[in-house]
């Protein structure tokens, strides 16, 4: 394992509160992973931004009557706070307006435009003669050239998603009128250039997931397209030459290029030199499956344009989208749950466990139901994990006054329990490193429930022989549980170790240390009270009303 680390999740846009299907597939992924890094000892620092640029956010902040700046700060800081809240442990949360950003934007494309990697064209772009606007991006609906979906944006088609060369039949998002055609002149990144180095780099990677690069490496067989990067707005990263007056960058030109110069701004502010560390780290781009094109084609392509002065990613997680009660998110048919408004209703630990648990390494799509959530909550986190820690821990307090008793040799069940701590480190941590952070999951929950059964089996109310053993043995299992669920939900991590009676914070430990079993008798435990308490299927049928209209 590489002993340093970058994590990026992709930028949410400052547009617009967080919600369920945006922490599913990319933050919450990229906080466990961060988190089971550093507990190996790996000098791993995640980061984000808000990304502050682009169409959409102009249009809006255009609608709410405010500047695009008070706009985006407003958001940046509410998404800072939600995410805070669900315990996404950034180190740094940044933003793509930030100096820095837009100093390393303008330094790039002049590195690609001196080695030729950019040119100048005059083009046709939608005019709307009523508003009185070029029309990029958002700016135009129509008919998806490549899949013949409607009601798309020019810039993104959700159904193919491909990047339309043109839109059939387009429409003035703002009044719907069809727009006219005008001459301005834009300038363009020869992505064409870089169809056989990405090509090559996708080959040489192993660690990128083989059917996200199966249908990659068939869009550059099917051919690159080379890439508008201009925007005739006036919100965005300045393009840095002479004839370029009132035009900026597209907002894909500079988003992820916040990952670096954020990253490098963090670093640097701490002392360590932002640039070699990131060229030394494994570097971690954790998204959604709808920006793989942007992310295995245009962020590739710019690194390997300005000569791998920054390594490209080694790892793109990449996962599919979250769906509500079995149908699409939508925000405009309020078919979404606000992630400050979940923290509400729930603990966050709750969230983490249920998105964690049905979230697969792997591009399907994932569901959220409120009757699996209530089940997986309280059958499995609170009837299995929590029970076990209760039973454990309130059995010692009862019977021993909290204090572990000496043991004696073990019999057939002890040793295979004792075997079971000392292979849970590996057996967890192995699924991790491959990203199955669900399996891993699920790996813990096995444990927890083969040591309920050890406990009923050896049966310690009756104070028979091997009663000692099994306080020992399954008071350590409990401290085990508190390591490999500290990834995963911190905070009851925390919480049962302070129930141990153990010292300083459960985060400090290091993941091998889990197969351990380090509490010996004579410790002393701290206070027992329940971890979690169950849901009520009463407050579901709430929350289910909250949603809709259905369709
Ligand atoms: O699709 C999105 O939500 C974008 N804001 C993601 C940007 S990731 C980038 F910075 F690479
Ligand atoms: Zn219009």
């Amino acid at each position: 394992m590489n002993k340093k680390a970058i994590i990026t999740s992709a930028l949410p846009y400052a547009n617009g509160e967080i919600h369920l299907g945006h922490v599913a597939s990319t933050y919450l992924p990229a906080d466990v992973t961060t988190r089971f890094l550093k507990q190996n000892g790996v000098e791993a620092y995640y980061v984000c931004a808000s990304d502050d640029f682009g169409t959409p956010i102009l249009i809006q902040s255009e609608k709410e009557g405010k500047t695009p700046v008070d706009y985006v700060t407003h958001w940046n800081k509410r998404d800072y706070e939600d995410f805070s809240a669900f315990d996404i442990g950034f180190d740094y949360f940044y933003k793509t307006s930030s100096s820095e950003n837009i100093a390393f934007v303008q330094d790039v494309f002049k590195k690609l435009n001196n080695a030729g990697h950019i040119y100048e064209k005059e083009i046709i772009q939608f005019y709307c003669n009523n508003d009185k606007k070029f029309l990029p991006d958002r700016y135009v609906k129509g008919v998806c050239p490549n899949c013949n979906a409607e009601d798309q944006y020019s810039d993104l088609c959700e159904s193919c998603g491909r990047v339309p060369e043109e839109i059939i039949n387009p429409k003035c998002s703002l009044c719907n009128q069809s727009p006219t055609k005008e001459k301005t002149t834009h300038y363009f990144f020869k992505l064409k250039n870089f169809a056989t180095s990405l090509s090559e780099w996708l080959d040489g990677n192993d660690n990128l997931q083989k059917d996200v690069k199966k249908y990659v490496q068939n869009w550059i067989k099917s051919g690159l397209i080379d890439w508008d990067i201009t925007r005739d707005i006036p919100w965005g990263v300045p393009i840095p030459l002479d004839n370029a007056d009132g035009k900026v960058f597209y907002g894909w030109f500079d988003n992820h290029l916040a990952y670096i110069s954020t990253a490098i701004k963090f670093l640097n502010d701490k002392g360590i030199d932002g640039k070699e560390f990131w060229n030394s780290a494994d570097i971690y781009h954790f998204i959604g499956k709808d920006i793989v094109y942007h992310h295995y084609l245009f962020l590739p392509a710019m690194r390997l344009g300005i000569d791998k002065e920054f390594k490209l990613p080694d790892f793109i997680p990449t996962r599919g989208h979250l769906t509500l009660q079995a149908k699409k998110i939508s925000k405009s048919r309020n078919w979404y749950i606000g992630l400050k408004q979940f923290l509400e209703y729930y603990p966050s630990d709750y969230l983490r466990f249920y998105l964690v648990s049905i979230n697969p390494y792997s591009q399907d799509d994932l569901n959220f139901d409120w009757d699996d959530f209530t089940t997986r909550i309280n059958s499995e986190l609170i009837g299995n994990l929590g029970n076990f820690v209760n039973r454990a821990l309130g059995f010692t307090k009862k019977a021993f006054d909290g204090e572990i008793p000496e043991s004696e040799s073990f019999d057939e069940k002890d040793t295979e329990a004792e075997e079971k701590i000392k292979s849970f480190a590996s057996v967890v941590g192995d699924l991790m490193e491959q990203n199955h952070l669900d399996r891993a999951l699920k790996k813990i929950m096995e444990f927890s429930s083969f040591f309920n059964q050890y406990f009923q089996h050896k049966e310690p109310w009756k104070k028979g022989p091997g009663t000692a053993n099994c306080v020992y043995l399954s008071v350590n299992a409990v401290r085990s549980i508190s390591i490999a669920i500290f990834a995963f939900m911190p905070k009851s991590a925390q919480k049962i170790w302070n129930q141990l009676g153990l010292d300083g914070t459960v985060e400090e430990l290091s993941w091998n240390e889990l197969s351990e079993l380090q509490i010996s008798s004579g410790h002393v435990l701290g206070d027992a009270s329940p971890l979690f308490t169950r849901i009520e299927t009463s407050d579901i049928e709430k929350y289910k009303k909250q949603l809709g209209p259905a369709e």
